[in-house]
């Protein structure tokens, strides 16, 4: 197994506020890892100090190359891509413009084959192609942003939260997609407050509370203890 990311003792503040004291974590490459806490845990704040929208001291390994000073473009290039909190899509622009603004930096000759690949995974984002984007739904929303940052063929794709606010059923289809898209080989960090989908997906898992790691390990072993149940998925 290949260690695409690595993070050790980040720290990250705001003004006076510690949001995150020292965590450690690791994606190997082809996981799906999931970080799973309450509101305010300190999960968001992870993802953006791994994207370079906050700075941070300790350190963040991206496939063996440590990143701080390198910027939000710098890091697509990588192969890194954030899909953030609230989704970041333009409104006012149309899906097919959303999608194309996903590989702005990309020069290869196969944005195409990947733009027809989203849209077989995601067919609705097809059948409003032409549509501004503020007119989808909550969940062709999530979707969109999940496409856009497709776009960019990352190898490690970070997705904050992307149950927050849809129906169950639409929760549904977007994880069984995230599995589809991790079994053609893209890595992803997902961040959730949703923990019993996302303990469903994960191979592996960390349970951030204000700003520490309790306890981490195999998913589905994590969904059995009774601390998690208790504390995260509302059972016992
Ligand atoms: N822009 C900000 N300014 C000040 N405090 C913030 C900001 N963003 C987050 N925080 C604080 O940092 C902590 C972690 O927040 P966040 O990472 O958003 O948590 P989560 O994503 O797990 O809900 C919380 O206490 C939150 O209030
Ligand atoms: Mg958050």
């Amino acid at each position: 197994m290949t260690r695409l990311l690595e993070i050790e003792n980040l720290e990250v503040s705001y003004g006076a506020i510690r949001a995150l004291h020292g965590i450690s974590l690791e994606v190997d490459e082809g996981e799906v890892v999931t970080l799973i806490g309450a509101n305010g845990a300190g999960k968001s704040t992870t993802l953006r100090a791994i994207s370079g929208m906050v700075s941070f001291s300790g350190s963040i390994r991206f496939a063996g190359r440590p990143l701080g000073g390198l910027r939000p473009d710098e890091l697509v290039a990588l192969g890194l891509v954030h899909a953030p909190e609230g989704r970041g899509i333009f409104a006012n622009l149309t899906v097919a413009e959303n999608l194309a603004l996903g590989a702005f930096q990309r020069r290869d000759a196969e944005i195409a084959t990947d733009r027809a690949r989203v849209l077989e995974l995601f067919p609705i984002l097809g059948e409003r192609i032409g549509q501004s984007a503020g007119t989808l739904s909550g969940g062709e929303q999530q979707m969109l942003a999940i496409g856009r940052a497709l776009m960019a063929r990352p190898k490690l794709l970070l997705l904050d939260e992307p149950s927050l606010g849809l129906a169950p059923q639409v929760t549904q289809t977007i994880f069984r997609i995230l599995r589809e898209i991790n079994a053609a080989g893209t890595t992803i960090l997902l961040v959730e407050q949703n923990a019993h989908m996302a303990l469903g997906v994960a191979r592996r898992a960390y349970v951030l509370e204000t700003g520490e790691i309790a306890t981490s390990g195999d998913a589905r072993t994590l969904a059995q203890s009774d601390d998690v149940k208790k504390h995260y998925l509302g059972i016992g």
